[in-house]
């Protein structure tokens, strides 16, 4: 499997396969994204599911959510956790509604609680442009596909490969296509090889040995 057939049989399975989560629009706002993955960082897909729609319905934008108490918005985010999440998304916000969104990826990566997964992850997804996307879920699979014998968090490495395989079209849903493999094909414990888009391209799966990606730093 070449490289440049990766993202394409990856993309045709997401286009087959693709979960079907509220903030996956064919016209996605850019802060509706945001706070998805905002919501998403440290939890579950299922307990963020209730607080997204919740949310977007109370405050649909930045402007609406700029003109509320802080008080107001922790209420509503209490249950999720991770409480600074919320007033660096409130602060970052405010300052949004004064002088507009970020236009590109390290537009995002200035504002408060907009790390180097979320700023990738916004630019692909909301803005459509390309972005190397990695979290937790994307660093497994990679670590399978490219035998990565380094132990992560391998940073430079994976990102590198990451790189290597992100198309230049369609970098959101490829994003979005290698955390659904993660969370539903390439698992951390018993992954499901066979159902797999891109097996034929992976060499762990080729090796016989998945599950002993990502390697573990020795003690
Ligand atoms: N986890 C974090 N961001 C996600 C997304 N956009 N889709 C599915 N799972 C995610």
């Amino acid at each position: 499997l070449y490289l440049n057939d990766f993202s394409a049989r990856l993309l045709d399975w997401y286009d087959a396969h693709r979960r079907d989560l509220p903030w996956r629009s064919d016209t996605p706002d850019a802060y509706a994204v945001w706070l998805s993955e905002i919501m998403l960082q440290q939890t579950t897909v299922a307990a963020v599911m209730a607080y997204y729609r919740r949310f977007l319905t109370r405050w649909p934008d930045v402007r609406a959510l700029a003109a509320v108490e802080d008080a107001e918005v922790m209420r509503e985010w209490a249950g999720l956790g991770y409480y600074s999440r919320a007033r660096n998304f409130l602060a970052a916000a405010r300052m949004m509604a004064a002088e507009g969104f970020p236009v590109d990826e390290a537009g995002w990566r200035q504002l408060p609680g907009v790390g180097r997964y979320t700023a990738a992850a916004v630019a692909a997804i909301a803005l459509g442009q390309r972005a190397v996307v990695v979290d937790g879920n994307v660093k497994r699979v990679v670590a399978r596909l490219f035998i990565v014998e380094t132990p992560l968090p391998a940073e430079d490495e994976i990102y590198r490969l990451t790189d290597a395989i992100t198309p230049g079209e369609r970098a959101g849903d490829f994003a979005q296509a290698m955390m659904d493999l993660g969370a539903t094909v390439c698992t951390p414990r018993s992954p499901k090889c066979l159902l797999c888009p891109v097996r034929a391209g992976c060499r762990a799966y080729r090796q016989g040995n998945p599950t002993d990606y990502p390697r573990r730093s020795p003690k």
